[in-house]
């Protein structure tokens, strides 16, 4: 693949994004962090930074040196020690805040429920327990598959308190993508609940556990949540299976938090690579606490005390873990926690939570605001959003437009927007906004945080002060990944060996003239085109900023004489109609927009496009699709019809120039 990043009349045009905005006086006035010299500070002495962030914790015993690095092996505050639960519980408890809400939950069918930093330290001191009298202790890994409901969270912490790993599985995962994860960790104990509410049907959580266990015999325990009850019973097998109720009922001890190392394992966390074995991200006790709390209080300004706040992630993924489960635990913060889809029983529902929780700040994916852009701002209108105070960005590129329309409908103007760029392997947010400091421009992550070494490199390694490249991170931080579950040469190989003595995240990204990240995706989502390299990310945003389209897709597909061709495809806002003028239309916009090198070559009406369940647009699906090539593995796939559809419209749809 030829560079010319520099070169390519597309990337000068998007950084022509020319609004900007400045934080408010009164937010600035009252920002958590509100000098600038914040950044010079943690440059100066990055480790001395990261000391001071760690000494908010509570340690056992104090850590007697803040870093050991044999690139690209890290240890973060050695000799401490530490627990994690301990750090968002107890801690809490022991300062006067038995009684504040840590969590207020709304169950998909509309039931709630909320739980207080004292009674989740009592439920986690209890499970942690029950742990116990199944047999896990320190240093073993807990399978967890559940629903979004609050025994998640406790399960989570009930491990961290063993000084036991956890290994989340996203509940929408299959039983055979289950059964992997249970293998590969090791896992002698599967905690998960008889099903969980999506859309008001029953996702059967506990028959897919069944199903994962014919091939995982390591199991020797289920802890089964009840959670939809009689309406979808669930077979129990003597000796292996516990609901666990029955079992936390029996408890009468409670289990002090044990004191572990520092990088003790806290988690397993499984996500895809670029082959098919999904990779155990390993994130230890010390660095990753230490990194979520200060990102979370700094990245959202949080006002621990006044503040609602609410991360619309499922913990099942890292954006779960790290900013609906530590970071605000860790901060003593009142979280929500919703259960179920924007689109039940109606597709006000996420305005109809922020109305009545009266939530200050906002973290949700572009996806979901795409999709609520395309429903139109009438379901945003019935409900009264004037407490929210934030937004943030989290997961994928967000087009200008996107952000715009966030800023404008559901931050009423008012509320900064915070992109934040971080990876399951960074652990923590790496690339944001200061909301009380930082000018945002719609669509830049913009700066690296305080002690964050992040900079653009070029095909060779050399760094790119204007224009387009790889991203890559400079120095280690707390919450960086230790390694891939069993697999160091994996880890080495993945993310170390690519640039020398840099860390290479597998994204695209640009700096304007202002030194603004502008995050790109994927680099395989990146396409050479005529020897021009053009972002999938920048075509979908011109396609996205026509008033027509609600959402687009766009990748790169294999073409004998252009090296790769652009495909789109495009799902219509509800009040318009496909038609080849229209494909015309929209090809004559992104012409316009970044330069005929960007044009489509063939525009794909469809419905809906297929989406992890996650929410991410699975684009090496949409490419398989696009160059005709057979499906491989679409269990993770949010709805599966999507590609039938697509694949029969492709078929018939192949427009040249
Ligand atoms: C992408 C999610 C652009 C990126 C926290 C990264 C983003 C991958 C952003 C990690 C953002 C995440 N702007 N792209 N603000 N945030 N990404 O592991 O490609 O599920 O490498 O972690 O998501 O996805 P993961």
């Amino acid at each position: 693949m030829t560079d010319s990043t520099n070169t390519n009349p597309a990337i000068e045009n998007y950084l022509l994004e020319e609004r900007s905005f400045e934080p408010s006086d009164q937010f600035k006035q009252n920002a958590i962090i509100k000098d600038a010299a914040i950044y010079e500070t943690a440059d100066k002495d990055y480790l001395k930074f990261w000391e001071q962030q760690a000494n908010q914790l509570h340690w056992f015993k104090p850590f007697d040196k803040v870093l050991e690095w044999n690139l690209p092996f890290a240890k973060w505050f050695l000799g401490g020690t530490l627990n994690a639960s301990y750090n968002c519980l107890d801690r809490h408890v022991n300062n006067g805040l038995k009684d504040k809400i840590a969590y207020y939950f709304e169950g998909e069918p509309g039931d709630k429920r909320s739980m207080t930093y004292g009674e989740l330290l009592d439920e986690v001191e209890k499970f942690a327990t029950v742990l116990v009298s199944l047999g896990v202790k320190k240093g073993d890994t807990v399978a967890i598959y559940m629903p979004m409901i609050l025994e998640l969270p406790v399960a989570m912490l009930a491990c961290a308190r063993l000084g036991a790993a956890h290994s989340v599985v996203f509940g929408g995962f299959s039983a055979s993508a289950l059964s992997d994860r249970i293998n590969d960790a090791e896992s002698k104990v599967v905690v998960t609940a008889d099903g969980g509410f999506r859309r008001g049907v029953v996702v059967p959580l506990k028959d897919n556990v069944d199903e994962a266990i014919k091939s995982s015999p390591v199991v020797e325990s289920v802890v089964v949540v009840k959670r939809v009850g009689d309406k979808h019973p669930v077979t129990m097998l003597e000796n292996r299976d516990y609901f666990y109720h029955d079992l936390m009922s029996q408890v009468t001890e409670r289990i002090g938090a044990v004191e572990v190392d520092s990088e003790n394992l806290l988690f397993l966390l499984y996500t895809s690579g670029t082959t098919a074995k999904p990779k155990g991200i390993m994130h230890t006790t010390g660095g990753y606490l230490t990194q979520v709390a200060f990102t979370h209080k700094a990245v959202f300004d949080l006002h621990a005390d006044s503040d609602i706040y609410w991360c619309a992630a499922d913990i099942g993924w890292v954006t779960g873990h790290s900013y609906i489960v530590y970071g605000p635990l860790a901060n003593g913060a009142t979280g929500v926690i919703y259960e179920g889809t924007p689109d039940f029983p109606d597709k006000d529902r996420w305005w109809s939570i922020i109305e009545e929780y009266k939530v200050t700040i906002l973290y949700a994916a572009p996806t979901a605001i795409r999709t609520f852009m395309k429903w139109g701002i009438e379901y945003l209108k019935k409900h009264d959003l004037s407490s929210l105070r934030l937004l943030g960005s989290v997961g994928e590129p967000i087009n200008p437009e996107a952000w715009m329309w966030y800023r404008e409908n559901v931050g009423l103007n008012k509320c900064p927007v915070v992109d934040t760029w971080w990876q399951t392997e960074t652990g923590s947010i790496m690339i944001s906004p200061l909301p009380g400091i930082t000018k945002t421009k719609p669509g830049s992550a913009t700066f690296p945080l305080p002690a964050i070494g992040a900079e653009v490199v070029d095909d060779t390694g050399k760094k790119v002060t204007l224009g387009g490249g790889y991203l890559t991170l400079t120095r280690p931080w707390p919450s960086m990944l230790r390694g891939i579950y069993k697999d160091p040469e994996r880890y080495q190989q993945t993310y170390w060996s690519r640039f020398d003595q840099r860390y290479f995240a597998g994204d695209g990204a640009k700096v304007d003239e202002e030194g603004y990240l502008w995050l790109l995706g994927r680099v395989d989502d990146v396409m050479n085109v005529s020897g021009h390299r053009v972002s999938t990310t920048e075509v979908e945003s011109a396609l996205v900023d026509h008033s027509a389209v609600a959402e687009a897709a766009v990748v790169g597909a294999n073409d004998a004489t252009t090296g790769q061709a652009i495909i789109a495809f495009v799902t219509l806002k509800s009040t318009e109609s496909a038609s080849p003028e229209k494909g015309e239309e929209l090809r004559a916009h992104v012409a316009e927009k970044i330069g005929p090198i960007a044009k489509p070559k063939v525009i794909i009406f469809t419905e809906d496009l297929p989406k992890t369940r996650s929410g991410k647009i699975m684009r090496r699906l949409l490419r398989d699709v696009a160059e005709g090539r057979n499906l491989g593995d679409t269990t993770t796939l949010a709805d599966p019809k999507v590609v039938e559809e697509i694949k029969q419209k492709a078929a018939l749809n192949t427009s040249e120039d």
